[in-house]
């Protein structure tokens, strides 16, 4: 009887052991096929992690954010324009990028440390990024999604693939506050909103969507 019961917790322990690595593979899969059409278009920030504590704190501050993806008829040149609001002010930055299956690496010289990768998200409308910054030194994970605001098992499905990155716990954004407007290539205070509040927070925006 004893020595049954044993044997019996032990193989629970065995396969608990077992599967525990084997879920967080299995959360953190990357997307297995990028879809260019369903990538198009505008995300809002819905959370996020940074393994930087100083610039996780950052990102706190910030109000919102969105990106917006286009492409120009090819599948592996795309671009996108990343908004960000800030003390009530919009900050924007455009990222050219180049597709590799579901992962990218930014163009151009002062890019090439940051690289990132599209994991699979069992939410039907949003687009799960993770980015290694500074040749793999820092890492943000990031979730967008088509709604500002997610129900409780989504936002837990990417509590659990932030534990398994080992990254702090997430910031979620509040989704009463405002995205910034579409961006219009004319307009000026866009312009210098990036060049002087972009510049005094380039480290902590650089690379945050
Ligand atoms: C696409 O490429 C063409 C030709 O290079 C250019 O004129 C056009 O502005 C581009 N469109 C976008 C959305 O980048
Ligand atoms: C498109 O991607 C290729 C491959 O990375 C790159 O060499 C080329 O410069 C890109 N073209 C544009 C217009 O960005
Ligand atoms: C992206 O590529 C386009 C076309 O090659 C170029 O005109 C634009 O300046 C690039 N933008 C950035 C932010 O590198
Ligand atoms: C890449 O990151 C290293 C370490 O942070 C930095 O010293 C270097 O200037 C970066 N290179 C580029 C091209 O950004
Ligand atoms: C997203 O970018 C595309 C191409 O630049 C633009 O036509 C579209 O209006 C943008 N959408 C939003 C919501 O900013």
């Amino acid at each position: 009887m004893f020595p049954a019961a044993c044997a019996i917790a032990l193989l629970c322990l065995v396969s608990a052991s077992l599967s525990a690595p084997l879920a967080c593979e299995d959360l953190l899969r990357p997307l297995d096929q990028l879809n260019l059409r369903h990538l198009e278009g505008r995300w809002a920030l819905v959370a996020g992690s940074l393994s930087h504590l100083p610039y996780l704190e950052r990102f706190k501050q910030r109000d919102s954010a969105a990106v917006n993806f286009s492409s120009n008829s090819t599948e592996i040149n795309v671009s996108y324009t990343r908004s960000l609001r800030l003390n009530n002010k919009c900050q924007y930055s455009s990222y050219n990028i180049t597709m590799e299956g579901s992962s990218f690496t930014y163009d151009g010289t002062d890019k090439s440390n940051a690289s990132a990768r599209f994991v699979h998200t069992s939410c039907h409308d949003c687009m799960l990024m993770h980015m290694d910054v500074e040749s793999g030194k820092r890492q943000h994970f990031y979730l967008f999604s088509r709604r500002r605001q997610l129900e409780q098992e989504e936002i837990e499905e990417f509590t659990a693939q932030v534990e398994c990155l080992k990254m702090p716990p997430p910031v979620v954004m509040d989704p009463t506050k405002e995205l910034c407007p579409e961006e219009t290539a004319a307009d000026p205070t866009a312009q210098t909103e990036e060049e002087t509040e972009g510049q005094k927070n380039l480290e902590t925006i650089k690379r945050t969507p």
